[in-house]
């Protein structure tokens, strides 16, 4: 019997040796020691023996089920901790080394002028609408007061498409779009790009940007105009930013004006980037003329309004001292890093 017990440990043992896996182990266990298990059935079958063999038997028997039980726990530690072992070398990484840096991009510098703006007009109750680049010529032209014979055509002058449609001069088509949606009290803003035929040079695009501004209710004045671009230009470029109202045309405001700002290089005094002259132009503005009120079925004696249309091109320009605004759509990222 003693042998028998021997036996039974050493076929035990070599087997737990040759097993690499927790589930090979539990198989090994369930073998000998589960419900049918031969040590279990040896174990069962002490009662038939005689004292004092069963009891020598019996301990030496019990002390094997504990030996193999002892082993079988002992090996699943020592299996799963090289598991976890292993992965952890598998999947070690060096926090040490350094990376690959990913390249992010930034806003285009009109862009986040256009956004500059866009936020303080938002904080003046203004809404920001949007128009399309191609336009026909009532919108553009026509509804704003400008007859096909008119020599103020002259200033807008633009690229043509076959089918008689236009590619916009200015922003201005979308007051006339939105008046004919909208009812008054409207405070609206709306960036766009548009399209001139023009010799380009360090100050002129032919594809540029703007900004148009209006507003229409009851009682507006030039004053509030004047209040609302120093607000703007305030905002932008900094509080002892001064204005200049000149006298101008538009055909559809009236009075119209041409507003300059004073130069943020020099201050006012005088530089090279304002060419001496201390001011420069950024806008064209005025009071929606009573024709185009009309023409959008408003009655001029109950409502009032103003417009203004922004070069955010100029305005980049002016914000980070661009020397030439061609530059802005050459698309150089050494130049548009730096912005
Ligand atoms: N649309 C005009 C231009 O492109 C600018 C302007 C807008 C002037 C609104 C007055 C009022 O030159």
């Amino acid at each position: 019997m003693l042998d028998k017990l021997k036996d039974l440990e050493k076929e035990v043992l070599k087997m737990i040796g040759g097993v690499e896996s927790v589930t090979g182990l539990e198989t090994i266990r369930i073998k000998y020691l589960g419900r049918k298990g031969e040590l279990t059935a040896f174990l069962r079958s002490l009662h038939k023996m005689a004292e004092p063999k069963r009891r020598t038997i019996g301990r030496k028997a019990n002390e094997l089920k504990k030996k193999i039980e002892k082993t079988i726990d002992d090996n699943k530690t020592l299996l799963q901790k090289g598991l976890i072992e292993g992965k952890v070398k598998e999947e070690w990484i060096d926090v040490t080394q350094s990376g690959t840096k990913r390249l992010l991009g930034h806003l285009y510098p009109v862009t986040q002028a256009i956004e500059e703006i866009r936020c303080i007009f938002e904080s003046m109750g203004y809404e920001v609408v949007d128009g399309p680049e191609v336009e026909d010529d009532y919108h553009s032209f026509g509804a704003l007061n400008i007859l096909p014979e008119h020599p103020a055509r002259d200033a807008w002058d633009t690229f043509y498409l076959t089918n008689g449609l236009l590619m916009r001069p200015h922003t201005s088509p979308v007051q006339i779009r939105t008046m004919k949606k909208r009812k008054p009290p409207l405070r609206f803003i709306v960036p766009g790009r548009v399209y001139r035929y023009e010799a380009e040079d360090a100050t002129h695009l032919s594809v540029l940007h703007q900004l148009e501004g209006f507003a229409v209710d009851s009682n507006i004045s030039f004053a509030d105009l004047k209040g609302t671009l120093l607000s703007l230009m305030r905002s932008l470029f900094g509080k002892k930013t001064k204005l200049r109202f000149r006298p101008s045309f538009f055909p559809f405001t009236e009075p119209s004006a041409e507003v300059d700002v004073t130069c943020v290089v020099c201050g006012g005094k005088g530089c090279r980037s304002c060419g001496g002259d201390g001011w420069v132009e950024l806008l064209g503005a005025g009071m929606i003329h009573h024709q185009v009120l009309r023409n959008v079925g408003y009655n001029p004696e109950k409502v009032s309004g103003f417009a203004f249309g922004i070069g955010l091109d100029r305005i980049a320009m002016i914000k980070y001292r661009i020397e030439d605004i061609r530059d802005l759509m050459k698309n150089d990222l050494r130049f548009l890093r730096q912005f």
